[in-house]
């Protein structure tokens, strides 16, 4: 099935929902660890975390899952992986992304985090790469998010799925992640549809709208996240300030370079505060 040229989450009467309990059940089987607690998406930058959390039980390429992607960048085979914690809890960290950009719909841009509630997971750490809208960040510097602008024009809620985001991005995970680093700043993310970065224009309409930081992924994640029932934890790694914000142009390589930079700081973060969550 992951290897047909049809996606299964391509099919208008497919459940989304049984395709991401497949994908729980490919899961449990590769390995052997029936139900996961937490569930981590590594974005730019954030890679190392994962040799960081605990003892892994197993590794896999996300294409052995049903329901997931070819990696959209060349080279890049995205994996999923099971760790349990010294504390002994049981982490799936997702090491493969699904970007809206990619043009695939909302349905297989969330399969990983419906996947991840079907393991089990009630805490979804969602991370990313981004720029910052405030002048004060510099590249490298972790943030938390508190909030989100949904930009992209999309959801991937179907049907009349009416579902409360007063409190998406969880008070009680982020008091945690305060406490293990006390200099965390927070800024509400806002999701463009990409893959352009963003015009100095954009980026000042986002300012203006109440925006901190730009991105590409987290939004739609989070909301399905929210409709699974899980609480959510998100943390940008500012890559680069935004367009028009600093004054030269953006680079796709000064953004990979910032988030191997910053990794081994970002990594032992996250590694603690999943520890504490
Ligand atoms: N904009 C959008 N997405 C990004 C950026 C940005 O400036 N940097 C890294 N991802």
């Amino acid at each position: 099935m992951p290897h047909s040229s049809a996606h299964p989450l391509d099919d208008p009467l497919a459940d989304p929902f049984d395709i991401a309990a497949q994908a729980a059940a490919d899961i449990a089987r590769l390995s052997g660890i029936e139900r996961h607690d937490i569930a981590v998406t590594l974005g730019s930058g954030w890679g190392e975390a994962a040799g960081l959390i605990g003892t892994t039980n197993a590794e896999f390429p996300a294409t052995e899952v049903t329901g997931f992607s070819r990696p959209a960048l060349e080279g890049h085979v995205g994996s999923l992986r099971s760790i349990t914690t010294p504390r002994g809890r049981n982490v799936l960290v997702i090491g493969a992304r699904t970007h809206f950009y990619e043009g695939h719909g909302a349905r297989r841009v969330v399969h990983s985090v419906r996947t991840a509630a079907a393991t089990g997971a009630r805490i979804m750490v969602l991370t990313n790469g981004a720029g910052g809208i405030r002048h004060t960040w510099r590249p490298g510097q972790p943030v938390l998010i508190s909030d989100h602008i949904n930009l992209t024009g999309a959801s991937p809620l179907e049907g009349a799925t009416f579902i409360d985001l007063t409190d998406l991005y969880s008070l009680r995970l982020r008091d945690i992640a305060h406490s293990i680093d006390p200099s965390l700043q927070e800024g509400v993310y806002c999701q463009f549809r990409g893959p352009q970065y963003e015009t100095p224009a954009e980026v000042n309409m986002a300012k203006l709208i109440g925006g901190h930081i730009v991105g590409m992924s987290t939004a739609l994640e989070a909301i399905a996240a929210r409709e699974a029932g899980m609480e959510v934890l998100g943390l940008s790694l500012i890559t680069n300030l935004a367009a028009g914000i600093k004054a030269t142009p953006l680079s796709h390589q000064e953004v990979i370079e910032a988030g191997k930079a910053a990794g081994p700081v970002i990594s032992s973060l996250l590694a603690r505060v999943i520890e504490a969550i």
